[in-house]
């Protein structure tokens, strides 16, 4: 896992984050009041947005990389190869919650790369933790692990 400052990344890396950024203003989060942003890049190059959108069931939550990888899905553009996810914390590492690296190991390359960034208090970027999904996910399940 690399730390990194938005003035190092890629011309297409921060387009994928300031994309997450947007799609982070379209969060409904009136329960956690924890906005989540996404926007997943597929290897034929489109890219996806999804946010947090929560309800007063709050297992009917969809989390912001599941939306982007299911508007991917349903396009017919997957695999993925990278997605930026921006959310704000405090404390700890902004990356995908466990339910969603599984998502994401069923529709990304092997070699996905994950950008997890972190806002600070005016929703400036202030780290950005790049990853593969493999670091995420190690040792992880997929079909493949399904007896024939
Ligand atoms: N959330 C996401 O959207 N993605 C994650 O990977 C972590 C959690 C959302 C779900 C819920 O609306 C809020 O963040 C607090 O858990
Ligand atoms: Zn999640």
């Amino acid at each position: 896992m690399k730390v990194l400052k938005l003035s190092q990344c890629s011309a297409k890396e921060k387009k994928l984050i300031n994309l997450a950024i947007e799609a982070r203003e379209h969060a409904c989060a009136p329960y956690s009041n924890f906005k989540v942003g996404a926007a997943a890049l597929s290897k034929k190059g489109k890219i996806f947005q999804g946010c947090n959108i929560e309800s007063a069931d709050y297992t009917l939550t969809t989390h912001a990389e599941m939306q982007a990888v299911n508007c991917m899905v349903y396009a017919g553009e997957a695999p993925l190869v990278a997605i930026a996810v921006v959310l704000k914390c405090d404390q700890g590492y902004p990356t995908p919650c466990g339910l969603c690296r599984q998502k994401l190991r069923e529709f990304s390359t092997p070699d996905a790369v994950v950008l997890s960034v972190n806002l600070d208090e005016k929703n400036k970027v202030k780290e950005i933790y790049k990853m593969t999904l493999a670091e995420l996910l190690p040792y992880s399940f997929g079909k493949e692990n399904l007896n024939k």
